[in-house]
């Protein structure tokens, strides 16, 4: 069954950090979350009064945040020593856990800074697990070129049609997430499967794209919310399409947010601001 369009969350001009300018869909408030995607934020500017002041050191603790940069270069560095440069078309895949303090700071000033970032819930009894993180460069994400011109790459999970399977870089872990780039050329076709299991939404960054069984025109920089179905089916329109495609199972768990840090309870928010407050996150 071809999923069709359930929800358009459109992403709200806002900023974060020391003020860099995005735009949030997910996760703008409450209801805009689709388990276990808490959250999703593009940053797109030409101007570096939009990005320069970066994202300096903050804590995060009981999810995951994926930082995907189509364009620019920042630099990572986190209180257990982690360095890392993210730069165009590479991924940062980081477990926040029980506690991680980093830092996310533009390594330009001039020139476009244009990415993605995403926060993926934990379940309960991993959120306390030990921070990590994978810095994926552009040249390890596989990248496959179909008949009719588009590319796909594939950042988590695995694609596969008649004739490929491809498998990225991001596996192992418990919310089994999807995470593709998609590029098409001028009216063309894709279809993917996508376990019924999973909830799932698109993102339209560049172009036109048309989705579902009948047909229907999507915004760009929205996260469109697909509804039940096992297969994804969109057409690019005369201008071509370039958008992400992400899914994953959900954890039907409470969520309680203060910030950065997504708990299940409000005493697990009580100690985490506890625990930050008294510099535990750089000890635990
Ligand atoms: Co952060």
């Amino acid at each position: 069954m071809i999923r069709n369009i359930q929800t358009i969350i459109p992403g709200i001009a806002t900023s974060d950090g020391a003020g860099v300018k995005l735009r949030r869909s997910l996760g703008g408030h409450q209801q805009a979350r689709l388990d276990p995607f808490l959250m999703l934020d593009e940053f797109s500017s030409n101007d570096p009064n939009d990005y320069v002041a970066g994202f300096p050191a903050h804590p995060h603790r009981g999810f995951e945040t994926v930082t995907y940069m189509l364009e620019g270069h920042m630099l990572h560095e986190d209180h257990l020593g982690n360095q890392g440069h993210l730069k165009t078309g590479g991924v940062q895949w980081m477990t926040a856990g029980r506690g991680i303090i980093h830092s996310e700071m533009p390594q330009q000033v001039s020139g476009a800074m244009r990415g993605f970032q995403l926060w993926i819930n934990l379940p309960a009894n991993e959120k306390m697990k030990a921070a990590g993180y994978l810095d994926i460069q552009e040249e390890n994400i596989l990248k496959l070129s179909l008949v009719n011109g588009s590319l796909v790459k594939v950042i988590a999970g695995l694609f596969k049609n008649e004739s490929d399977v491809i498998v990225g870089p991001i596996q192992g872990i418990t919310t089994s997430p999807l995470f593709l780039d998609v590029h098409l050329p001028p009216n063309t076709e894709f279809e993917h499967h996508i376990s019924k299991q999973l909830n799932a939404f698109i993102y339209v960054y560049e172009g036109e794209l048309e989705v579902g069984n009948p047909m229907r025109a999507v915004p760009k920089q929205a996260a469109i919310v697909l509804d039940e179905g096992d297969f994804l089916k969109v057409k690019a329109g005369a201008v071509g399409a370039q958008f992400i495609v992400l899914a994953a199972l959900p954890l039907h768990e409470p969520i309680v947010q203060h910030g950065p840090f997504v708990m299940n309870t409000r005493a697990e928010i009580e100690q985490a601001i506890d625990d930050y407050q008294n510099n535990r996150f750089v000890t635990l």
